[in-house]
């Protein structure tokens, strides 16, 4: 009979590369801890500051049906740390689990009230794409395609959403509420980039083919999530296009980042799968005339993420620059009105 507890979770040899990610990985739940915030009085401090929510009502039915998307993917989220930190086995990943549910928890009740307060009322349900990649994520049957649904795919998406929502100054509370949010997501990605290597090091050559498939699937899936909330994105003021930019930079940069650990699989699958998922863009949304400044920045966003992955410490901030977390915990409302 298996035993209840894994007591051999010690035991599990680590290389010294591997050991630095998974110190990495510890330092997340303890991360977590140090800025963790509460919603409720957060959420309440922002509508004083802002005399309530300041939604225009022609973004009212725009706005919840995307912040609706959002916020049930937060409980998808919720779910699926809560998941991972009963399954994940080093005791590093399973502490990051841990305060990524701590952390779900409070991104889904926080919306579910800014909603409230800011409609009236919430969605029932959300868009049919997005539906499909959440499904992808929570049915995942393996524990690394769980965590490439969830932490690679699903959170880079939804990090390049809140940025995009914050940009496009939809109501200043949201604008505010975006930033504790884009911190939090930031680390649970962190999770997904160190554990995977690992995951990925024991796998069969079947298993990878399959693990790189998902990968694709998911991606896809991504994309079709942002095209199914194309015409509510737009009433908002976001274009859907520089989303999926942003998102696939995010995305790359993760897939950079994975292979580079993982012996003899540096077979450029990530890239393959950026390029399809380029195509699939520009088939989508047809763009002759480049944006310079959106390309530098997606370049930008790149390079503060490629910085922020070497040290879990790190924080987004608007824009692709960094600070430190003391400064971000001290004062995190002011970094939206750049
Ligand atoms: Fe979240
Ligand atoms: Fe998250």
């Amino acid at each position: 009979m298996r035993s209840p507890l894994p007591y051999d979770m010690f035991d599990i040899a680590k290389s010294a590369e591997e050991a630095r990610r998974f110190t990495r990985m510890e330092s997340i739940y303890h991360r977590g801890q140090d800025l963790v915030w509460n919603g409720k009085v957060v959420l309440d401090e922002l509508c004083k500051k802002h005399g309530g929510p300041r939604l225009r009502p022609e973004h009212q039915q725009a706005a919840a049906r995307v912040l609706g998307s959002v916020m049930w993917g937060e409980l998808a989220a919720w779910k699926i740390a809560a998941q991972l930190a009963d399954v994940l086995e080093p005791i590093e990943a399973r502490m990051a689990a841990t305060s990524q549910a701590h952390d779900e928890a409070r991104h889904f009740y926080v919306l579910h009230d800014y909603l409230i307060r800011a409609t009236g009322d919430f969605p029932r349900t959300m868009n049919k794409a997005a539906e499909r990649l959440v499904k992808a994520a929570l049915f995942a049957d393996t524990v690394p395609k769980k965590i490439m649904g969830m932490q690679l795919q699903l959170e880079a998406t939804a990090l390049t959403i809140f940025h995009a929502l914050r940009d496009a100054d939809v109501c200043p509370v949201l604008s505010e509420l975006m930033v504790y949010y884009e911190k939090d997501e930031a680390r649970h990605v962190g999770l997904g980039v160190q554990l995977v290597p690992t995951l990925m090091k024991s796998m069969s050559i079947a298993e990878r083919i399959e693990f790189s498939a998902y990968s694709f699937r998911v991606g896809f899936l991504s994309i079709g999530s942002l095209k199914g909330a194309e015409d509510d994105l737009r009433t908002l003021g976001i274009d859907p296009r520089k989303v999926a930019i942003l998102g696939k930079s995010k995305q790359m940069l993760v897939f950079e980042e994975l292979w580079k650990h993982v012996p003899n699989a540096r077979s450029a699958i990530g890239e393959k799968v950026g390029f399809a998922m380029d195509a699939i863009a520009e088939a989508l949304w047809p763009d002759q005339n480049e944006d310079p400044a959106l390309t530098a920045r997606a370049k930008r966003v790149l390079r503060t993420l490629r910085e922020g992955y070497e040290t879990t410490a790190t924080i987004l901030e608007p824009g692709g620059e960094e600070r430190t977390p003391d400064r971000a915990r001290r004062r995190p409302a002011d970094s939206t009105l750049n």
